[in-house]
């Protein structure tokens, strides 16, 4: 079978092309970790008060690492009384902190300004992530996904110092 000669290096570009695009995919998973989130547990949206999130807030694990739970909820977030509503958290530069986010109705998001991490919070599933602050600043807790009437004023904020 004859084929042109600029066809057939239009063929090898676009061989070349996906290969590199699935080593790209391999490097991201194999050499740099990186993976979509994913739920990582179940829980009953009706009975958070018998699960972990039944006193959301944040735990100081020492190390400068931190975990917190949060229950989100129409429209609002939850980290406890302590970081009231809209809630207020304060970690030092350098924490490193792992959240697990929670729904007691409907779907909500979780996303943190100017860092890596960035939540859909369903009922019934808890999500999962960790962020690092290593620069001193004020970022914002948005829920990204509409969610109702007051979806614009759900939100937190985040103090690292
Ligand atoms: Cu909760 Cu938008």
């Amino acid at each position: 079978m004859h084929i042109d000669k600029y066809e057939r290096y239009w063929l090898i570009a676009v061989a070349a092309m996906l290969g590199a695009f699935a080593a790209a995919l391999v490097a991201t998973t194999v050499v740099f970790g990186i993976r979509l989130p994913g739920p990582v547990g179940r829980v009953d949206p009706q009975n958070l008060a018998d699960s972990d999130f039944a006193n959301p807030g944040v735990v100081n694990l020492g190390n400068n690492t931190y975990e917190v739970h949060v229950v989100a909820k129409m429209w609002a977030y939850d980290i406890g009384a302590e970081a009231g509503i809209p809630p207020t958290l304060r970690f030092p530069k350098g924490s490193e902190v792992t959240f697990y986010v929670t729904s007691q109705d409907i779907i909500h998001g979780f996303y943190i300004e100017d860092h890596t991490l960035n939540l859909e919070v369903v009922p019934g599933q808890i999500a999962k992530g960790t962020a690092k602050f290593n620069r001193p600043g004020t970022f914002m807790i948005i829920c990204n996904q509409y969610c109702g009437a007051g979806h614009a004023v759900m939100f937190g904020t985040i103090v690292v110092e």
